[in-house]
Order: C-alpha cells, then structure tokens, then sequence
C-alpha cells in the first residue's frame, strides 16, 4: 500500500481524546468480556529491534488471550544481525502474510517509516526518543482507575526528559485528557524547548521545573523515568541525582496516600527511585501499570485488526 493507515498506532501526538478514550474505554471493558476468539487465527508480527520485558511480553500474553498468534523476533539471532534494515525486515515479514506488525526500534521515526512502506496496520511499540504510544495509554489507563477524569488534575513526569519517549508520549496523552504537565528533571536532561509546546483547546499547561521537591505537593501523580544510559545520559547525570531527583523513601513519605507513584519500568533502583519505595505496592502502582498494559495492548490490538 505505501501509505499511513488509519489503524497505525505510531504515536499520541495530535489524537484527540476522543480516541484515546474509546481505546481506554474497549480496554475496560476487555476487563470482564474478553472471550478469547476476538482475534482468531490472526497473526501479531512482534519486530523488537530494542531490549523488552514489559512491552514485548504483554503484547505477546494479548493476542494470545485474543486467540491470535504471535510471532517475536528480535534483531539477535535474525538476518539484522546480517544487516539487514528494520524495513526490510517488516517488509519480508508482511509478505509472509501477518495481520499487524508491532515495531520497537532504536531510531526515532522508524515506526513510521515500517508504516510508509507497508499495507497492514503498524504498531509503535517505542521508537528511539520519540514516542511510546501504547507505555502512555496504559498509563492513562491507571490514572484514570485511580483519580477518574483527568481534566484540571495535575501530573509531574520526572527525570530523563530528554531522552524519553515515555515523556513525550505521556506529555501530548495528559493534555488531550485535559490534564496539566510539570516536566521536571536536571537541567542537562530537560530544557524550556518542552514549554513551547502548547495543548489545542481547554485549561491544561505545561510546565518546566528543575525542583521536585518545590513540584511534588501540588500534583496528584508522580511519574518516575528510567535514565536512558543506553541513550548515553547517564553521563549527564551527577553524582547527587538521587538526592535533587529520585523518589527517595523520604520524598515519598511525604507525599500524600491518593497522590499516585508511577514508573515505566525498568527501574534503576536507587537512582530514580529508592528499592523501598518500589517495593511497597500500596504506595506505587507499577505492577499495576503492567497488568494495565496487556488489556489496553489488547484494545490496541483490536483497533488494528478489525474483525
Ligand atoms: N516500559 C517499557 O517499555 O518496558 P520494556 O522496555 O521492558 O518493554
């Protein structure tokens, strides 16, 4: 076909809450309805070009409870390891005749590229520092089981702004929904070029801050980022990272028991935030986080692959 596609997935810049609500809204309801024959006999190419437990297994557990195959594939051990290029590769996998292929990549812009050159719905499953499409609807998901609308309520996204697709996607999901954004982090990994972005409509803002503690009281959800080392900002972090920026035992025992602590996974602990607090789930909603990303990749799935 060689052209965007309306069931591409390939991130949450300029969708309207509309949309992202009807996927939240299929992915609750996939809660207590899901049959296991939504999607049956259907084949999930899984190309993951990039390391994952979270994004990669749970879209792998969602076809299987909608009855469809999955097939994984990673760049160890097939013909990238050759050389061959991600387009290539998902052009060799389509002509084998699956359904959606689900793109995770190291380069910024690759899922649109696999997009371009194909005829069946591409799935952006984090594409270098660009965007995790589905990372932010799950996370939506959460939010709003927990604190309802997410108009007028207030979220601080903190850490490796720069190099996180995580952010970018989360900061364009929370300002459809209405809610405002505290960007927060060191000055070498996030700078104002974050403030110039404007949402289209309504009351939400977003804001830049390099203090967390002057930031925590005032928000209803904390959301912790993972250092990118693999995207080389470990070296722009200091020595005193934790004590300016992590969730630190201390920090969270000030926070307030409905102000929600959330984090992508995987968490450096005692970096972004400390093992105690990771390992109290009455405090933190992590697993949380991945139980809601199988329902809403199943959702996402759906929308793809229309039956
Ligand atoms: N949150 C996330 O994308 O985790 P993985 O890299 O393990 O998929």
């Amino acid at each position: 076909m060689d052209s965007l596609d309306a069931r591409d997935l390939l991130g949450l810049e300029g969708m309207a809450a509309a949309e992202i609500q009807a996927i939240l809204d299929r992915a609750r309801s996939l809660k207590t309805s899901c049959r296991g024959d939504e999607l049956n006999g259907r084949v999930v190419a899984n190309i993951f070009f990039e390391n994952s437990t979270r994004t990669r297994c749970s879209f792998e557990v969602a076809a299987v409870q909608l009855g469809a195959h999955p097939l994984n594939l990673s760049a160890t051990g097939s013909s990238a390891a050759k050389g061959e290029s991600l387009v290539d590769t998902a052009n060799n996998i389509e002509a084998m005749g699956v359904d959606a292929l689900v793109v995770r990549t190291g380069a910024s812009g690759g899922a649109a590229l696999v997009a371009k050159a194909s005829g069946i719905p591409v799935i952006n499953a984090g594409d270098g520092r660009h965007e995790h499409p589905t990372q932010a609807l799950l996370d939506l998901f959460v939010l709003q089981e927990r604190l309802g609308s997410l108009e007028g309520r207030r979220v601080a996204i903190v850490g490796d702004i720069l190099n996180s697709r995580v952010a970018r996607s989360n900061l364009h999901g929370l300002l459809a929904m209405g809610a405002s954004v505290v960007l927060v982090g060191p000055p070498t990994l996030l700078d104002s070029s974050f403030e110039s972005i404007h949402p289209t409509g309504g009351n939400a803002t977003v804001e830049v801050s390099h203090d967390l503690d002057g930031v925590l009281e005032g928000v209803d959800a904390v959301m912790m980022l993972r250092i990118q080392r693999e995207r080389a900002s470990g070296g722009a972090i200091s020595s005193d990272y934790r004590r300016l920026y992590g969730l630190t035992a201390q920090r969270a025992r000030r926070m307030r028991p409905e102000q929600l602590i959330l984090h992508p996974g995987p968490v450096n602990r005692g970096v972004e935030m400390d093992a105690s607090v990771l390992d109290d789930l009455d405090k933190n909603a992590v697993l949380e986080q991945v139980t809601a990303g199988v329902l809403v990749r199943k959702a996402v799935l759906m929308r793809a692959i229309p039956v």
